[in-house]
């Protein structure tokens, strides 16, 4: 069981921040590689042509590690979600099949990219909607995907966990469902990775793209892609020249080549060596790398354990523990209770959280201790009624 660790962090004592689903606070580590990397360039001679590889290699492998990929050539580094997804896009071959299945509320870096896509090549976009009563809610939306999943189908796109309600997705049972038809499974893992174990060898996604700047405490701005051998032929969204054979030597970079670097490697975003965001992010990935995922995701269930049957005592509901993860949880507002005036009063008390319909969205991690959740429920409990 991982210790409280926030005195990694910059978080005063009276900050409450149950808010890492929208960003991660840097940790110090982060911030002084940063420092250290931003300050490089002053002197550019000090930037070796390694310095454009080596580093990302490492960057690339740490990630193939933490999401148990055993090709780190599989990975890409991209700045941002929806540039992964674009890569995907730009590479499905969707035969003749007529539907791209998503579940409702995707966060829409995980939806325009398919909208888009479903008009250049006449599909229709079939959303899957959640159950609108709370029994059972995460169980019958699951099975509602996975029934939807037919012949006509071409891509599933879909969060882990959703960002919005923390719903969790059973993304074997999708998967199976998608060889049935040969059908691209994809993962937006931006609200999961980092904080919930994911098993690329296990989960068998298609393509699983990730930012890095919430669950992997990395900077604003790189994030990591994942593409199986389906895109091995595929053509990347933009010409980069790292991407390309033998970019490592300098002195032949006219003699221009046809050839990528082998498996994903073409689909990182130019200037993938990123001299500052690369050791920021790479110094984050180590310190979860020792963390270890899996006791991450148990510092969070151990936090918010016992504050679960308290928050339905007062009326509140959350998902039933199946269908949901500890890291992320929608908190389902008793119907007296107003979402504004409780958003208000949390605000005034320094306590950072997301307010999501009618639901307030508590997100913890590693810095989080039980004053920040007594002081979440103090302000619940003065709102029962
Ligand atoms: C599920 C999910 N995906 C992606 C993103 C970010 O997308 P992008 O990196 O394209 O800005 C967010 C940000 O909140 C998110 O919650």
């Amino acid at each position: 069981m991982l210790r409280n660790q926030k005195d990694l962090f910059y978080l005063g004592n009276d900050v409450h921040y149950l808010n890492n689903a929208y960003m991660s606070p840097n940790l110090k580590s982060v911030e002084i590689a940063g420092i250290i990397a931003v300050r490089k360039k002053n002197h550019p001679y000090m930037v070796q042509i390694d310095d454009f590889f080596k580093p990302l290699e490492h960057l690339k492998k740490t990630f193939a590690k933490i999401v148990n990929c055993e090709n780190y050539e599989r990975i890409a580094i991209t700045p941002s979600a929806s540039y992964g997804l674009a890569n995907a896009a730009k590479n499905i071959n969707c035969g003749n099949k007529s539907k791209i299945i998503i579940p409702e509320g995707q966060f829409p870096s995980n939806y325009y990219v398919w909208e888009k896509l479903a008009e250049e090549k006449g599909l229709t976009i079939e959303i899957i909607e959640a159950p609108k009563n709370a029994e059972n809610r995460g169980k019958i939306w699951n099975e509602r995907i996975i029934n939807a999943i037919d012949r006509n189908t071409a891509i599933v796109a879909c969060a882990h966990v959703h960002w919005a309600d923390g719903t969790k997705f059973n993304l074997k049972e999708f998967r199976t469902a998608c060889d049935r038809y040969e059908t691209y499974l994809i993962i937006d893992g931006t609200q999961s990775i980092g904080a919930l174990s994911f098993d690329i060898q296990e989960i068998k996604p298609d393509v699983l793209v990730s930012s890095g700047y919430k669950w992997l405490f990395g900077p604003y701005g790189i994030g990591f892609a994942y593409y199986n051998e389906r895109f091995d032929d595929g053509q990347p969204i933009e010409e980069n020249w790292i991407n390309r054979k033998n970019s490592e030597d300098f002195k032949s970079l006219v003699n221009y080549q046809k050839e990528y670097k082998p498996f994903a490697q073409k689909y990182c975003v130019g200037e993938c060596s990123k001299f500052v965001d690369i050791p920021m992010m790479q110094t984050a990935l180590d310190q979860i790398y020792a963390w270890g995922v899996d006791n991450i995701q148990g510092y969070s269930e151990e936090l918010i354990s016992p504050y679960l049957t308290a928050f339905t005592d007062l009326g509140c509901k959350i998902e039933n523990e199946d269908f949901r993860a500890n890291h992320l949880i929608g908190v389902k507002l008793a119907s007296h209770m107003n979402i504004d005036e409780l958003a208000n009063m949390m605000k005034k008390r320094n306590i950072h959280i997301s307010a999501r319909g009618n639901s307030l969205r508590l997100s913890t991690s590693v810095y989080n201790s039980k004053r920040d959740l007594d002081q979440f429920y103090s302000v619940l409990l003065e709102n029962a009624g």
